[in-house]
C-alpha cells in the first residue's frame, strides 16, 4: 500500500502519553498542510485521523511518534507507539468498543469511534499490533483537489 510518487514533505512528531500536550501535533499537521495549500476537504480528514490517532497515544501508549509525508496524490500518516498494545484489533475496530478509563472518558473520550473513524476517512488503512510492544497504524489519504469546500 506504498505509494511510489516522490515525497515532497516529511517530518516526524514525538507524542508524549498523557493529555497535556494532546492535540499539539494534530494542530501542526493541520498548519503544515494549510500552509502547503493543499484542499480544504482533504486537510479535514488528515486532521481527523491524525487527531485520533494521537489521542489513543496519548490514552493508551507510553510514547510514541507521528509521522506525516505529503506525496503529489497522497497524504500519509503513520503513527508507531510504544505501549500495552491492542489484543483483538477486530473488537477494537468495532464502533463503541473501548476500553477507556473513568479519567480518559472525564475528558471526552471513550466513545470508541477512533479507529473506525480513522478507517472510514482514510482511503486505505492498516494496523499491526503486538501486545506489549506497541501499535502501528499507516494511513493513506488521497488529496481531492476536486472536491474542495468552501466552507472552513
Ligand atoms: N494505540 C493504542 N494502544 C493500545 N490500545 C489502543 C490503541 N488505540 C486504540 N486502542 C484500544 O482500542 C479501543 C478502541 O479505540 P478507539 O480509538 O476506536 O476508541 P476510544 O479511544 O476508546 O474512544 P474514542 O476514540 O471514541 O474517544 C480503545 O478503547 C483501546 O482499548
Ligand atoms: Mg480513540
Amino acid at each position: 500500500m506504498t505509494s511510489r510518487e516522490s515525497l515532497i514533505y516529511e517530518k516526524s512528531f514525538p507524542v508524549e502519553a498523557g493529555f497535556d500536550f494532546a492535540g499539539r501535533v494534530s494542530g501542526e499537521v493541520k498548519a503544515i498542510l494549510t500552509g502547503m495549500g493543499l484542499p480544504k476537504e482533504t486537510i479535514r480528514r488528515v486532521a481527523i485521523v491524525t487527531y485520533e490517532a494521537e489521542m489513543n497515544i496519548c490514552s493508551y501508549a507510553d510514547q510514541g511518534t507521528i509521522t506525516l509525508r505529503v506525496k503529489p496524490n497522497f497524504v500519509i500518516i503513520e503513527a508507531a507507539d510504544e505501549g500495552q498494545g491492542i489484543e483483538d484489533i477486530g473488537l477494537a475496530m468495532k464502533e463503541g468498543y473501548s476500553t477507556a478509563t473513568d479519567k480518559i472518558r472525564s475528558m471526552g473520550f471513550g466513545a470508541g469511534m477512533g479507529l473506525s473513524n480513522m478507517k472510514k476517512f482514510s482511503d486505505t488503512f492498516r494496523i499491526i499490533s503486538e501486545v506489549g510492544k506497541g501499535t502501528h497504524l499507516k494511513m493513506l489519504l488521497r488529496i481531492r483537489k476536486d472536491q474542495d469546500s468552501k466552507e472552513p
